[in-house]
């Protein structure tokens, strides 16, 4: 059969409440047109992210029930540790309540005030949690990556030269360690190929750096090794991923990706003596060493999470999943990042917005119209995001003003991306009517989540003043 079905069956579900065009432009408008700040009941389609979105499984629920809730040295604990060692091959395991608890415990141990770190590029919270130190996080993408139409399968590796040049000119006095991101969420979520990850971690190793992944889709960004590497086709994913984590010291997880789970994550490490040291801070702010801020319950979902996403059904079908929606929005012109890697599908915003000028928020400005048309709620990665400086060609992080369709894991089915499409088309067909955004009100750091906007007003040409898109009222 040529059909790819989804490999499970569906035995709960959640109502979606529907909103109008007149409702969702007064939300808007509330929000100051930002859709962190909207109420998810007033979201249709919700591809905000991938991130502790997914469905779990009736294995997982079951294994909830196992959960052992005891202080210190559950059942829990071990078994996860156990499925941790299996996988990743690290011994030791920290357990924290997401990614970024994970940054913090790793980075306030090993990175100090003027530091380097270099990755391909570091996701947000990574970056803001080794600034926050007085370091540098410094984003060394392959050259392919500026490109966002080819077809290069491994745009998410790092660029080895300029990793050759950086790691010479700085050593290991100023660079305690080397992230590499997998697969690059800050890149369209576009792969590192196994050949780029082994040859970073042996330049690192010729300087006595330590390498650290983030391993937050790991088992997607190994899915695309296996489609597109030469000499990994026949492989499983699970020996694909056993040889990526050989080449690291450790790596920092947050399993609310890859784990399939709403909250959870962890650092797993070989070495003994650090993980002795980030136990102690563990205990100061997450919790127990053998529960860190989780709940029993939370380590055996995580557990059984680790294990299913390396099913090779699964990955098939969330490839064709993240294929149908890019195939969809290429038919009717819609400009996307290609190859489209497998936890979302990205619209680069300022193809599809050539009248908006680059301070005119693009991304911002296109994940507001799609909202407005569908009730469908994206994410800007770009000038919003990562800030101005971050966008000059030099400043390394989010060079493109993008629009990122998350799909949550085992959540939404064909009709539910025929709707998206047929919403973006809908935008696009009117796309000289959307208005561009500016910034009203912003914090210091991560703006993206809180900062206020308001649309600019709409070129004459256009002749729609003041409305982010001028499509009819359904
Ligand atoms: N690393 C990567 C690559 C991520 O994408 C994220 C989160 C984190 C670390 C932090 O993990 O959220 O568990 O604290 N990404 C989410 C997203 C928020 O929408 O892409 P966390």
């Amino acid at each position: 059969m040529k059909t790819i079905i989804e490999p499970f069956r569906i035995k709960t579900v959640e109502p979606i409440n529907f909103t109008d065009r007149q409702q969702r432009q007064q939300i808007l408008a509330k929000a100051g047109y930002n859709l962190f700040r909207i109420k998810a009941r007033e979201v249709i389609i919700d591809l905000l992210t991938d991130s502790g979105t997914s469905a779990m499984s009736s294995e997982q629920w079951a294994a909830i029930m196992r959960g052992d809730e005891s202080y210190a040295g559950c059942e829990s604990f071990y078994r996860l540790q156990e499925k941790v060692r299996q996988i990743f091959g690290f011994r030791e395991l920290i357990p924290v309540h997401q990614g970024r608890a994970a940054e913090r415990l790793m980075f306030t141990r090993l990175v100090k005030e003027g530091d380097l770190v270099p990755s391909n590029t570091h996701f947000d919270t990574t970056r803001a949690n080794i600034e926050v130190r007085g370091a540098c996080a410094v984003d060394l993408p392959c050259q392919e990556a500026s490109d966002l139409q080819s077809a290069y399968p491994f745009k998410g590796n790092i660029d080895l030269e300029a990793v050759e040049k950086f790691l010479q000119e700085h050593g290991k006095e100023r660079i305690p360690l080397g992230m590499l991101v997998v697969s690059n969420n800050a890149c369209a979520g576009q792969p590192a190929s196994l050949a780029n990850i082994s040859a970073y971690s042996r330049l690192l190793k010729e300087h006595n750096i330590k390498f650290y992944l983030d391993a937050a889709r790991f088992a997607e960004n190994c899915y695309m090794i296996k489609e597109h590497e030469p000499g990994q086709a026949g492989r499983p994913v699970r020996a694909i991923a056993a040889d990526i984590f050989r080449q690291a010291d450790g790596c920092l997880m947050s399993a609310k990706k890859d784990g399939l789970v709403n909250m959870g994550g962890f650092i797993a490490i070989n070495d003994g003596a650090l993980a002795e040291e980030l136990r102690q801070s563990l205990i100061l702010t997450e919790g127990f060493p053998t529960y860190g801020g989780l709940s029993g319950r939370d380590l055996e979902a995580m557990a059984v999470g680790l294990e299913e996403v390396l099913s090779e059904n699964y990955l098939r079908y969330r490839r064709a999943a993240a294929d149908y929606l890019a195939r969809g929005l290429q038919a009717h012109d819609i400009p996307i990042v290609t190859p489209a890697g497998l936890h979302a599908v990205y619209i680069d915003a300022t193809a599809m917005l050539p009248h908006l000028k680059a301070g005119e928020l693009p991304g911002q400005a296109l994940a507001c119209a799609l909202y407005l048309e569908g009730g469908i709620r994206a994410c800007e990665i770009g000038r919003v995001m990562f800030g101005e400086a971050a966008l000059s060609p030099d400043g390394g992080t989010a060079r493109h003003d993008l629009v990122r369709l998350a799909l949550p894991r085992r959540v939404y089915s064909q009709s539910h991306y025929d709707y998206v499409i047929e919403a973006a088309a809908n935008v696009y067909k009117r796309r000289e009517q959307v208005a561009g955004l500016r910034i009203t009100e912003q914090p210091a750091a991560l703006r993206h989540f809180t900062a206020r906007f308001e649309p600019l007003p709409v070129a004459p040409s256009a002749g729609v003043p003041r409305t982010v898109s001028a499509s009819p009222s359904p």
